[in-house]
């Protein structure tokens, strides 16, 4: 039986760094505020020129140095974005050639603060079914170009950031390592309480100086409804994917929730029981990255050694859609 396991991580930031502080010089708000209510300290926005893939191949450069492999060695890309650098293709196919991958083929999930989560099942899929033996999994976005920076959109724009994460996934044939399940969601019935609405195909021209004028290409966010949602859907989703595999939240070594906002993750913390020691958290220092959050905070787990061989790790996210889930991976 093959698994899936992860074979190196990296991750990559824009060196810009934005403090709240700074934000406090752009739209009416404290760091007091920001902190408060997200936890945030710093995040790291790209300056212009920087692209989404120029991030993406920092980390998977970091990544394969961390697999020993060369970039030839990859067999296919899943790449995680809903912040593509172009309106189409997506990332995947830029960073296949700026690495000089070969023609491997090329896989886009747009699935936001999800996407990597689904990414990863689509890799694991493809790696168990015997498709491809080495896959690149990306979480990348370039949010601070979404955002609506004054007044009006301070209660979001405060949260997001960029960034990027990149995992090297391979087999074993030791079932009782690597990826051992996985437990996904969407409710499209909640799409708009947290979307950028345009530019859009649908629109007749996709995108008009009347959207433009609107903010429509803002993200924008119900904030407590998705803050109800995402402390309800992440527990459950741990829950369930732990029960199917008989375990305990007790059994986890190490949570990765995605970097949402401190206070939602200290909320999934709390339902589930966890002590912090088994919780991981760096959103004071990076922002919400989006689809980049849960590979950004792994590296930085798998290099600081907090996990051994053996080690408990589930992934959890929520977000746009609502799209929300699990993983279980035992390193
Ligand atoms: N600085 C200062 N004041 C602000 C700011 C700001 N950045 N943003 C909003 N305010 C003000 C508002 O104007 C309002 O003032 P008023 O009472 O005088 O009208 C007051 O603060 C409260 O505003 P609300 O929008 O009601 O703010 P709320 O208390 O709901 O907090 C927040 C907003 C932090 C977004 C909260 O709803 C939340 O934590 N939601 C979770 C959503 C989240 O974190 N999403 C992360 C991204 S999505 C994802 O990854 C899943």
């Amino acid at each position: 039986m093959t698994r899936t396991i992860v074979l190196g991580t990296g991750h990559t930031v824009p060196a810009r760094v934005v403090t709240n502080q700074d934000l406090a010089k752009l739209m009416n708000t404290s760091d007091e505020w920001i902190v408060e209510r997200s936890g945030i300290r710093q995040r790291h926005w790209v300056r212009e020129g920087e692209r989404g893939v120029d991030l993406a191949r920092g980390a998977a450069t970091r990544a394969l140095e961390m697999a020993g492999l060369d970039p030839r060695d990859i067999d296919a890309i899943v790449y995680a974005s809903s912040t593509p650098d172009h309106f189409f293709p997506g990332n995947a196919v830029y960073l296949q050639h700026e690495m000089d991958m070969g023609r491997i083929p090329a896989f886009n999930v747009v699935n936001a603060c999800s996407g990597f989560l689904y990414a990863l099942q689509v890799a694991d899929a493809l790696i168990t079914t015997g498709a491809y033996r080495r896959i690149l999994t990306i979480g990348q976005e370039i949010q601070s170009t979404r955002l609506d920076k004054s007044d009006s959109g301070r209660a979001t724009s405060v949260l997001f950031a960029d960034g990027a994460g990149a995992v090297v996934l391979g087999t074993t044939d030791d079932p009782g390592r690597g990826v051992q399940g996985f437990d996904l969601h969407g409710d499209g019935a909640f799409a708009d309480r947290l979307w950028v609405d345009g530019p859009g195909a649908m629109y007749h021209p996709p995108i008009s100086q009347q959207q433009i004028d609107d903010g429509r290409y803002w993200i924008k966010m119900e904030g407590r409804e998705v803050f109800k949602q995402a402390v309800t859907r992440m527990p459950e989703s741990v829950e369930t994917l732990l029960a199917r595999l008989k375990l305990m939240p007790s059994d986890i070594d190490l949570l990765i929730p995605h970097q949402a906002n401190l206070r939602i993750s200290e909320m999934v913390q709390k339902r589930l029981g966890l002590r912090d020691d088994q919780v991981f958290n760096n959103i004071d220092r990076f922002g919400n990255t989006t689809a980049a959050t849960i590979p950004i905070a792994l590296d930085e787990c798998v290099r600081a050694g907090r996990l051994k061989p053996g080690s408990l790790l589930v992934l959890t996210a929520f977000g746009s859609g609502f799209q929300w889930g699990s993983c279980l991976i035992r390193w």
